[in-house]
């Protein structure tokens, strides 16, 4: 059935807003095209990733505007784009007690995989490829963090979904944990499309060759992360100061992180043009990225793969 699809397009969203039922507008007019393979949406808290999710998998209603991805009109054929999809809520609750073998049973079978010998090989191959087989017996409710965003990945996975959305699924994850998510993930990538929320950089940097950054509502930036760190070549520069010195170098200088170092303050300061002795310059990295966005620096070219619509305001 979903063969007769073609889903090699890119998720194209237009004027999409989203107004709470007490007013709040998490979503003001967003115009995004998710291109297939590792997209990362990088925000901050309450940007409105969650939101943007839900709505792309169906799960809460626009306000206004419209989610077309290929021949599938999102937003109005839930049933379609449910059978093609694989959603990892931010918060996935569990039933206490119940182990990960029955429960990946439970949700094949909610996917209509009814026959039972069928069912019992598929969720015996997701435990594996998640790294859970030997703990299939134990209840998911006393998982640890990282097991258990496994497990939730195993549960995605039910039905072979063509696009897996992950809604900031590292946070709170040990670096280990992180790290074996990601990889995780990165294989998954290869036979479906994912779009991963998180408001951790590096899960961007490391993984995502398309990306777009999500503030108060609105899309600040979007393009390929090498060529975002690309445009601030030579531009970001690097001081360590005494801490009472921080704030008039926050006066005279734009400055996008800081950071303590033995007692010291390291900052990095975004200047196009040498900003005098002391300081040296450093290579971009996407988080002198991220700053430049949220502090609305207009350091980005506003080009086919990079706008920044809100620098201007
Ligand atoms: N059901 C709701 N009713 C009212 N306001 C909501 C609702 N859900 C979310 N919000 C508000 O909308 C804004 C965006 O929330 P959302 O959860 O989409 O952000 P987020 O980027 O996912 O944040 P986080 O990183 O904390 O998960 C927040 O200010 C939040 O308080
Ligand atoms: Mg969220």
């Amino acid at each position: 059935m979903t063969s007769t699809l073609s889903l090699d397009t890119p998720i194209q969203i237009r004027g999409l807003t989203k107004t709470y039922p007490n007013g709040y507008k998490a979503l003001n007019g967003v115009n995004l095209d998710i291109p297939m393979g590792m997209f990362g949406l990088l925000g901050p808290n309450g940007a409105g990733k969650s939101s943007l999710m839900r709505t792309i998998a169906t799960l809460q209603e626009a306000t206004e505007g419209t989610v077309q991805w290929g021949d599938i009109n999102v937003l109005t054929e839930k049933v379609k784009l449910r059978q093609v999809l694989g959603y990892l809520p931010q918060y996935f609750g569990v039933y206490p007690g119940v182990s990960a073998e029955k429960l990946l049973d439970h949700f094949a079978a909610l996917k209509g995989i009814t026959n039972g010998k069928e069912r019992k090989e598929l969720v015996t191959h997701l435990l594996n490829q998640v790294n859970l087989y030997e703990a299939r017996d134990r209840a998911v409710s006393g998982f640890s963090g990282g097991m258990r965003q496994r497990f939730g990945i195993a549960q995605a996975l039910v039905g072979d979904p063509r696009l897996v959305i992950v809604d900031e699924p590292t946070a709170g994850l040990d670096p280990a944990e992180r790290v074996r998510f990601l990889n995780l993930l990165s294989e998954i990538s290869e036979r479906a499309a994912i779009i991963l929320s998180t408001h951790i950089v590096e899960d961007v940097s490391e993984l995502c060759p398309q990306m777009a950054v999500l503030i108060a509502g609105e899309i600040r930036a979007t393009g390929q992360p090498s060529t975002m760190m690309q445009q601030l070549a030579g531009k970001v520069w690097r001081i360590q100061l005494k801490r009472d010195q921080l704030p008039s170098y926050e006066e005279t200088y734009q400055v996008l992180s800081t950071r303590f170092f033995m007692g010291d303050i390291i900052a990095r300061v975004y200047s196009k043009s040498d900003p005098g002795a002391d300081f040296e310059v450093v290579e971009p990295d996407l988080e002198d990225v991220y700053f430049c966005v949220m502090k609305k620096i207009p350091a980005l070219r506003s080009d086919e793969s990079v706008v920044t619509p809100s620098v201007a305001d």
